[in-house]
């Protein structure tokens, strides 16, 4: 069979962009989708139809396999404007990196390159207005794939369609958000699929997270399941802690996901000098240190939340209070 290496993408513009009924100096997040999204879907063993098409609601089967089986991956980067005003991206290249590592994982199709590469340039490009320049604001992008067999049974879908939308967006924790350590649920096991951006990772810990906020809390910082010691990641972002002037931070075991900020922060903090250790670390290391005075800061990196400082870490009925959280980064700004 011949293989399809052209993916012209078909442009379908909106004929009334609703950029209007959107206030950018109270941008909330993830409420507001910009004017246009891109549809491609796989089948017969091939990427077909890329189309950008004004955003709308999409028709899909009750019986599509998603739906029932969370055969479904997503990623989450963003778009800023320059000094010019020009479109510019994050660092795609890594989010199309795991996208495809996330799709191997779930047993669903990998996409080319080139296809999602220039799909969220063009949609980009067309929604550029969309842009916030305002402080902390972003244009938020989805990609996204889901199994779409219309069958009863568990088997890997034979189709699948990717998509993306953008919307704007502002900051997700608008303040330093209090973290409950897991002692009951857990998000992965080694061998799982937590390093993917699959969908099921999240429904799982919406219970869990639920119980948290009714007891005042933010996020969850998820352990490993087996004793309930080392620290996996906290729900959006990766984390990290600041003891004795070192930086650490869990080491990509296969149950967190390969965090683009994350990446970045590591980076940045090694060209300042900083010294930086991906390694396991345990709930008691971080409670030790803060009882010996150690303990300088603690946050969490993402793309939706940038870098949100924890406020207060919840455990064992103990709070760690991290009233002096902004003086590290403060003083070694990464962004
Ligand atoms: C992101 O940081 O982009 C995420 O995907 C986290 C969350 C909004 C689900």
């Amino acid at each position: 069979m011949e293989v399809n290496t052209n993916f012209e993408i078909r442009i379908r513009k909106s004929e009334v962009s609703r950029i209007d009924s959107l206030d950018f100096n109270n941008i909330p997040f993830g409420k507001v989708f910009s004017d246009h999204m891109f549809s491609a879907d796989y089948y017969d063993g091939e990427w077909r139809d890329c189309e950008i098409l004004p955003f709308s609601k999409i028709s899909i089967s009750p019986s599509m396999t998603a739906l029932h089986y969370g055969q479904a991956i997503f990623e989450g980067m963003k778009a800023f404007k320059d000094m010019e005003g020009n479109p510019q991206l994050f660092r795609p290249e890594q989010n199309f990196t795991r996208f495809n590592n996330s799709a191997h994982r779930m047993a669903m199709p990998e996409l080319p390159e080139e296809i999602f590469i220039s799909a969220i340039k063009e949609i980009v490009s067309l929604d550029r207005d969309w842009i916030p320049s305002q402080p902390n604001c972003a244009l938020y992008i989805r990609p996204f794939m889901f199994a779409t067999d219309e069958f009863i049974g568990i088997k890997p879908s034979d189709n699948f369609k990717f998509m993306i939308f953008t919307c704007p967006v502002g900051i997700y924790y608008p303040k330093p958000v209090k973290i409950l350590v897991s002692e009951q649920y857990v998000r992965a096991f080694p061998g799982g699929a937590g390093f993917a951006k699959a969908a099921g990772n999240y429904g799982a810990t919406l219970l869990p997270i639920k119980e948290a906020r009714t007891d005042g809390y933010d996020q969850i910082l998820w352990m490993e399941g087996g004793k309930f010691k080392f620290i996996q990641e906290s729900g959006t972002m990766n984390a990290f802690f600041m003891i004795d002037d070192v930086l650490i931070t869990p080491e990509l075991d296969g149950t967190i996901l390969d965090g683009v900020t994350r990446n970045s922060v590591i980076q940045l903090m090694k060209d300042k000098g900083v010294t930086v250790e991906e390694r396991p670390i345990s709930i008691d290391e971080v409670v030790d240190a803060y009882h010996t005075r150690k303990l300088q800061d603690a946050f969490g990196t993402g793309t939706a939340v940038t870098i949100a400082h924890f406020e207060s870490i919840g455990y064992k009925g103990e709070e760690i209070m991290l009233p002096h959280c902004h003086r590290f980064l403060s003083r070694n700004q990464v962004q």
